[in-house]
């Protein structure tokens, strides 16, 4: 079977202090993998990884738009933990703004076009450029294999709704660069694969009103409820083991297909 075993990989998570990234490092803990809780220094990152245990899991404080932290946060997976397999892309901002209020007569910010592009696409490709030296490192394995990497785009891509034009725009870029990125990297037995979520329970999400809630939920077709953050974490997992996914956009999604 090509089915691969996770146990004693090594996983670099971005935004793993919260939410989808944070489901995903418990869960590859739990499988027997190390992981790196990589999130901005003023996250919880420290106490999600003292959480797992210091044999299982370190946190490095990371800007994903930084080069200088993610060389840094590279080097302390190498030194933790002796290498690296894995690279999941959690870390993700988003921001609701109509181009334009015509009752305000206000332009949507282009810093703020600019900053949500940036941190999500520009964040996802400078960690996998980067990613790819500790990669090199690695020896082929039997399946011709030596690294994977995951991308977190959403439905957005697909059918982003009033004021998702920003967040769209960027997580249609991490759709896009998927397929290139895998073929760039497919001789050298580098696998790149995008789940594209729908509606996931976390953070973001609780602090909506009870009742905006349910009607979220309710325009998921079935489940009709929030996708778990396990739920994602056990797609991750089976990215990893199943040496046949690869240059692909999974949606997680219930069905749902969102609406203007
Ligand atoms: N929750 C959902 O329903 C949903 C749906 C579709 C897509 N997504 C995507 O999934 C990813 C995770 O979302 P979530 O719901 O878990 O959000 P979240 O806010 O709970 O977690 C995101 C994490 O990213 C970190 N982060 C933000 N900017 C960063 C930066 N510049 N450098 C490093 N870390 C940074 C944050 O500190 C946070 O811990 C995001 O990319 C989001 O767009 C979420
Ligand atoms: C991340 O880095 C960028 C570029 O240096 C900077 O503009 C931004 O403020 C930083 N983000 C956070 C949350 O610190």
């Amino acid at each position: 079977m090509p089915i691969r075993n996770v146990k004693g990989l090594v996983a670099l998570v971005t935004g793993a202090a919260s939410g989808l990234g944070r489901g995903t490092v418990e869960r590859l803990a739990k499988q027997g993998m190390k992981v790196v809780v990589a999130d901005l220094p003023s996250s919880k990152g420290a106490e999600v990884a003292s959480h797992l245990g210091a044999d299982n899991a370190i946190f490095t404080p990371v800007n994903v738009t930084s080069e200088e932290d993610v060389r840094k946060a590279l080097e302390e997976t190498k030194k933790a933990f002796g290498k690296l397999d894995v690279v999941v892309n959690c870390a993700g901002v988003a921001i609701a703004a109509k181009v334009y209020n015509f009752n305000k007569r206000r332009c949507h910010d282009l810093a703020d076009f600019n900053r949500i592009l940036s941190v999500n696409a520009g964040g996802t490709f400078n960690v996998i450029r980067l990613a790819c030296e500790l990669f090199a490192e690695n020896k082929l394995d039997d399946q011709k294999q030596r690294g994977v990497v995951i991308n977190t785009a959403s439905i957005a891509a697909f059918d982003g709704q009033m004021g998702q034009a920003a967040y769209g725009a960027s997580k249609g870029a991490i759709v896009s660069m998927t397929l290139p990125l895998a073929r760039d990297l497919a001789a050298d037995g580098v696998r790149v694969v995008t789940i594209a979520p729908g509606l996931f329970q976390t953070p973001l999400l609780a602090m909506l009103p009870d009742k905006v809630r349910l009607f979220m939920q309710s325009t998921v077709p079935n489940p009709s409820r929030f996708g778990d953050p396990d739920e994602y974490a056990a797609m991750v997992q089976h990215i990893i083991e199943n040496p046949y996914l690869n240059g692909e956009v999974i949606r997680l999604d219930g069905a749902l297909r969102m609406q203007p």
